[in-house]
C-alpha cells in the first residue's frame, strides 16, 4: 500500500487534540501516516471548534486557505471535522466547493468507511448522525498516538446542562459516558507505551457514569490511581454544581491526583448566573472553594469568565471582578461573549456593546495577573517535583531568561499544580547524561515570571534541607 500523508489541523479544545489522535489512528491502516507538511498531504483534515464566534471564524479562514491546494492537486481530500462541522453540516458543501467531507463529533468510528468511498467513487460525503449513547465501537484503545509524558482520555462525551450561552449540548449531543473498564484498559496501554500522566475529558466529569449507573467519577478515579506505572491523573472540567463533597476529599486522599481543579465560574453575578442557568450562586460556589483549600491548602484553583454576558450591568461586573479578588485563582481563561447558534442567549435582550466587552475583558485579565504572579512568587525558594515533559523548546525568551537571571533552563515541566518551571541541571547532577523526559525530578524555584517559573534541579539531599522551610515547599 502506497503511504499517503495526513495533515490535521486541530483546533479548540483538549477533547479535540484527543479526537485528532483517535482520527490518526483510524486512518492508519488506510495507509495514512501524519504529517506536518500541508503541502506534501494526501488528505487535510480540519478538526474544528464552535465554541466561540472567534473560533469558528479561524476554522472558516483556515479552511478559505485549502482551495488553491485543491486547485493543484485534484486528489487531495479535504474533510472538516469537528464542532463546526457538526453544526453547519451539508451547508459546507454548498459554501466550500472544494471540500469532500464533512464528518460530526460522532462520526469518527466512521471514518475508514467514508474514506474508502470517498476514494472509491470520487463521491462527496456528509455524515453529522448524532447517538445518544456510546458505543465501545466509538473509541479505539490505542487511539492516542503516544509519542509523549502526557495524554488525554475523553472518558465522556456531550453534556445535558445546558448554559444558555453554550453550544455544546447542540454539537456534542446529550452526556454519555464511557465504560469504566474501557477507560481503564486504554491508560493501561498508555502507560505501556510510556506515558506518566493522564487527563481524565470530559465537559463536566464530575457527573461521568451516572447516567448508565455505572458508578461515579469518585470510584473511577480510585481505579486509575490504583494503575501501576502512572504518575499523576488530572481531569477537566468540573462543573460546580456538581463537585462532590467525596470528589473533594480525592484532593487529600489520592496520591496520584495532581493539586490543580479547574473550576469555571463564569461570573460572579447571581443575576447574571441565573440567566447562564448555571445552577449555582456565588455564595455557594464560594463556598466549594473554601472546603477545597480546607482539604488541600496548595491547591490550585484555575476558572473561566464569559465578561458581556447579555444584561450584564456594571454593578454585575463588579461582582465578577470582586469574586476573582476574593478567590485569588491560580490563573484564569477570560471570554468576550459571542451569540452562539441555538443557544438560548441569541434571543436573549439587552446585549452589549464590543467596546463594553473589550474594556471588561482587559480588565479581568489586570485583575487576575496580579494574583498569577503572587502564587508564582510564593514558590521561590520552595522545592517543587516536576514531571518533565521535554527539552524546553529554545525561543527568544529562553535568551532573555539566560541574559537577565544567569539560568540556562534547557529542560521543562509541570508542577503538581499545573504551573510551567524551565529548569536547569545542576553540577551534581550533569555528569548522569540520561533522559529527563517523563521522570520526575526535584527543583528548587528560583524566579517567578509572568507565565511560567524557573528553577534548577537539586539532589535529594538538598531537597530535604529545603523541606525545613515549612509550608512553602511542597512534594507532590
Ligand atoms: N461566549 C463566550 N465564551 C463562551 N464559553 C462557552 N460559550 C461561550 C460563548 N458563547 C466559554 C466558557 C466555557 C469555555 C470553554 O468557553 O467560559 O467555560
Ligand atoms: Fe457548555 Fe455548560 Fe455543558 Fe460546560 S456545562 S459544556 S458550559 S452547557
Amino acid at each position: 500500500m502506497r503511504t499517503k500523508h495526513l495533515f490535521i489541523n486541530t483546533m479548540g479544545c483538549q477533547m479535540n487534540v484527543y479526537d485528532t489522535g483517535q482520527i490518526q489512528n483510524r486512518l492508519a491502516p488506510l495507509g495514512y501516516l501524519p504529517t506536518e507538511e500541508l503541502e506534501k498531504a494526501d488528505m487535510i483534515i480540519v478538526n474544528t471548534c464552535s465554541i466561540r464566534d472567534k473560533a469558528e471564524q479561524k476554522a472558516f479562514s483556515f479552511l478559505g486557505r485549502l482551495a488553491p491546494l485543491k486547485q493543484r492537486n485534484p486528489d487531495l481530500i479535504v474533510g472538516i471535522g469537528g464542532c463546526v462541522a457538526q453544526q453547519e453540516g451539508r451547508r459546507i458543501l454548498k459554501r466550500m466547493p472544494f471540500v469532500d467531507l464533512v464528518f460530526g463529533t460522532h462520526a469518527i468510528g466512521r471514518l475508514p468507511g467514508i474514506v474508502q468511498r470517498i476514494i472509491e467513487k470520487r463521491c462527496r460525503v456528509v455524515d453529522v448522525e448524532i447517538s445518544e449513547t456510546i458505543s465501545p465501537d466509538d473509541y479505539l484503545l490505542d487511539g492516542y498516538p503516544q509519542t509523549d509524558t502526557s495524554a488525554f482520555v475523553t472518558i465522556m462525551r456531550g453534556c445535558d446542562n445546558y448554559c444558555t450561552y453554550c453550544v455544546v449540548p447542540y454539537v456534542r449531543g446529550r452526556e454519555s459516558s464511557r465504560a469504566p473498564e474501557e477507560i481503564v484498559a486504554e491508560i493501561e496501554h498508555l502507560v505501556s507505551k510510556g506515558v506518566r500522566e493522564v487527563t481524565l475529558l470530559g465537559q463536566n466529569v464530575n457527573s461521568y457514569g451516572l447516567k448508565e449507573g455505572r458508578g461515579g467519577f469518585v470510584r473511577l478515579l480510585k481505579a486509575v490511581n490504583s494503575l501501576e506505572g502512572l504518575a499523576r491523573i488530572r481531569f477537566t472540567t468540573s462543573h460546580p454544581k456538581d463537585l462532590s463533597p467525596e470528589l473533594m476529599a480525592c484532593f487529600q486522599q489520592l496520591d496520584k491526583l495532581c493539586h490543580h481543579i479547574h473550576l469555571p465560574v463564569q461570573s460572579g453575578s447571581d443575576a447574571v448566573l441565573k440567566r447562564m442557568n448555571r445552577r449555582y450562586t456565588r455564595k455557594a460556589y464560594l463556598e466549594k472553594v473554601e472546603q477545597l483549600r480546607a482539604l488541600n491548602s496548595d491547591l490550585a484553583i484555575t476558572s473561566d469568565i464569559i465578561v458581556g454576558f447579555p444584561g450584564e450591568t456594571d454593578e454585575d461586573f463588579e461582582e465578577t471582578l470582586s469574586l476573582i479578588r476574593q478567590v485569588e485563582y491560580d490563573g484564569l481563561f477570560a471570554f468576550i461573549y459571542s451569540d452562539r447558534p441555538n443557544a438560548p442567549a441569541v434571543k436573549f435582550s439587552d446585549k452589549l456593546d464590543d467596546t463594553i466587552k473589550k474594556e471588561r475583558l482587559q480588565q479581568v485579565l489586570t485583575t487576575q495577573e496580579v494574583f498569577t504572579l503572587k502564587k508564582h512568587n510564593a514558590l521561590v525558594g520552595a522545592v517543587q517535583e516536576i514531571l518533565v515533559d521535554g527539552l524546553h523548546r529554545s525561543n527568544g525568551d529562553q535568551e532573555e531568561i539566560r541574559d537577565k537571571t544567569a539560568l540556562n533552563p534547557e529542560w521543562s515541566g509541570r508542577t503538581s499544580t499545573n504551573k510551567i518551571v524551565h529548569f536547569a541541571r545542576n553540577d551534581s547532577t550533569q555528569s548522569d547524561n540520561q533522559m529527563l523526559t517523563g521522570k520526575i525530578v526535584r527543583i528548587m524555584i528560583e524566579k517567578a515570571l509572568p507565565h511560567c517559573l524557573l528553577g534548577r534541579q537539586v539532589s535529594s539531599e538538598e531537597a530535604s534541607d529545603a523541606s525545613g522551610k515549612g509550608d512553602r515547599t511542597h512534594v507532590a
